[in-house]
């Protein structure tokens, strides 16, 4: 293996995950097991501010611990810099699986959806509310199970038996109930409940309804004027259509509860699909799947609101390990168990015993080599093979990115960040790494800030003006651990 960083003894990081808010999730791997987790890391330094919601986050993800949610094994300070130790997802995020303006075949959505329900409604029995529900939350594991995750502006909404309501304005606006937006006291359930139906229209149609719920935005007003002959609407089947007739209703006391969800033939209904653990990770093929026949439609806010002000104003995005996307809003506050054995059949394990990382010493630095073969293991669909070598493809990308208008910045040899905004005019920055993988080359791209879709519309298209450069070398994971020594 090639060189990555160690910081704590013992445990190496070996790739940068995800970007957050306020600082980043990385891969971390034992060299002697092999154990994976992820660290959030969060440097207080850069955002002082940080601190209470971490402190919040801690306190809400260490109370669950449930098949669908990330798993939370500790928590480290080290002066100004703090980490969240997490379960490690490697099937990545749930929006890397949608394609744009298509989605996914009707079958994987209906299985991801039934397991979001069920975390969602772990969730509420507990007492909590998530507030960001959004498939950059939603991680996938080995056997392609969807993880619920990000726990930054979740809160208790009932304890001991007493629920209250809730006030704050939070989460990402696309995603968001209108109770949310009223500035008035709301149910929690009903509103993660909403996101949930929003999140089943991205898996359905590969494109959010709307900017909004809000009259000023058009998309809504004809959902509510039940004008679904466009899209994404006219994608989506009469049967999942019910359901989500039931869903996105407006008055949060009218919308379908966890139980009525589960009695809808469209939730009910069973797809064929191969059991669980038989699974080849990726999902079929959304080739297969309805096709667009409206005209596009655009799909996102470049605002974030407050719950003081006008929706289209000022929200701040708190705590996450999210990108910082434009739409992401505010947070209040308030405050082990079983888990599934967890597959070892690829070679990662997770962490049997994590509580010697949360003790140990100090870190050492920046992220290790991007050589490294770890990273064939994460299993991000944004990335391809190149042909030429390091120089070669470097000034092919150059030349793309020229075409394209975008901003571009070489960080180091093999990394460069890429600025743009997408079609609403919301900033979108990712980074593209080159990495070695014995004697290829893959050319890996990552979400930095923005919104995950509009971030795979511009990886399609790069991809499509470097169609003469993309080498067919099939990728190589899942690997067999003999393959990584
Ligand atoms: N990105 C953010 N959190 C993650 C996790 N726990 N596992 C994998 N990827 C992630």
């Amino acid at each position: 293996m090639t060189s990555v960083t160690a910081f704590v003894e013992g445990w190496d990081f070996v790739q940068t995950l995800g970007e957050g808010a306020y600082g980043e999730v990385k891969l971390a791997v034992n060299a002697d097991t092999q154990e994976a987790v992820a660290v959030k890391i969060i440097n207080l330094e850069k955002n002082p501010a940080a601190a209470e919601a971490v402190r919040k986050e801690v306190c809400v993800h260490k109370l669950l611990g449930h098949e669908t949610i990330i798993k939370f094994y500790g928590f480290r300070k080290d002066g100004k810099i703090q980490y969240l130790f997490l379960e490690y997802a490697s099937g990545g995020e749930l929006f890397d699986r949608i394609e744009p303006d298509v989605g996914m075949q009707q079958q994987d959505a209906n299985r991801y959806f039934k397991q979001l329900i069920t975390g969602v409604e772990y969730l509420h029995t507990k007492g909590v509310t998530h507030r960001d529900l959004k498939p950059e939350n939603l991680l996938l594991d080995d056997f392609d199970n969807l993880k619920i995750s990000d726990f930054g502006l979740a809160t208790v909404f009932r304890y001991q038996g007493n629920t209250r309501q809730l006030e704050k304005c939070c989460g990402t606006v696309p995603y968001v109930a209108p109770e949310v937006l009223s500035r008035k006291p709301y149910d929690a359930e009903p509103a993660d409940i909403w996101s949930c139906a929003v999140i089943l229209v991205a898996l359905l149609a590969g494109e959010l309804p709307w900017d909004e719920p809000t009259y000023g935005c058009r998309e809504y007003c004809d959902w509510k004027d039940c004008k679904i002959t466009q899209t994404p609407w006219n994608k989506i089947d009469n049967l999942a259509l019910s359901l989500l007739r039931r869903l996105l209703v407006e008055n949060g006391s009218k919308r379908y509860t966890i139980n009525q969800i589960k009695e809808h033939q469209w939730f009910k209904k069973n797809f064929n699909r191969p059991a669980l653990g038989q699974l080849n990770w990726l999902p079929s093929s959304p080739t297969n799947s309805p096709s667009s026949t409206g005209p596009f439609k655009r799909m996102c806010s470049e605002n974030e609101l407050s719950p003081t002000s006008h929706p289209r104003e000022s929200f701040m995005p708190i705590s996450s390990s999210q990108p910082e996307s434009r739409h992401r809003l505010g947070s209040d506050g308030d405050t082990n168990s079983s888990m599934e054995p967890i597959s070892r059949q690829f070679c990662f394990s997770q962490p049997v015993h994590p509580d010697h990382m949360l003790l140990s010493s100090q870190i050492q630095g920046t992220p290790g080599s991007s050589q490294n073969p770890w990273q064939k293991l994460v299993r991000r669909m944004t990335r391809f093979f190149v042909k030429p070598d390091r120089d070669g493809t470097k000034v092919e990308l150059e030349k793309v990115f020229e075409q394209l208008g975008y901003n571009w910045k070489f960080n180091s040899p093999g990394t460069v960040t890429i600025t743009t905004s997408d079609r609403r005019h919301i900033p979108l920055v990712f980074k593209a790494c080159l990495l070695e993988m014995d004697e290829n080359l893959l050319l890996d791209f990552r979400l930095s800030k923005g919104d995950g879709l509009e971030f795979k519309r511009h990886f399609i298209k790069i991809k499509n003006h470097m169609k003469a450069i993309v080498s067919k070398v099939p990728p190589t994971w899942p690997l067999v651990p003999s393959q990584i020594s």
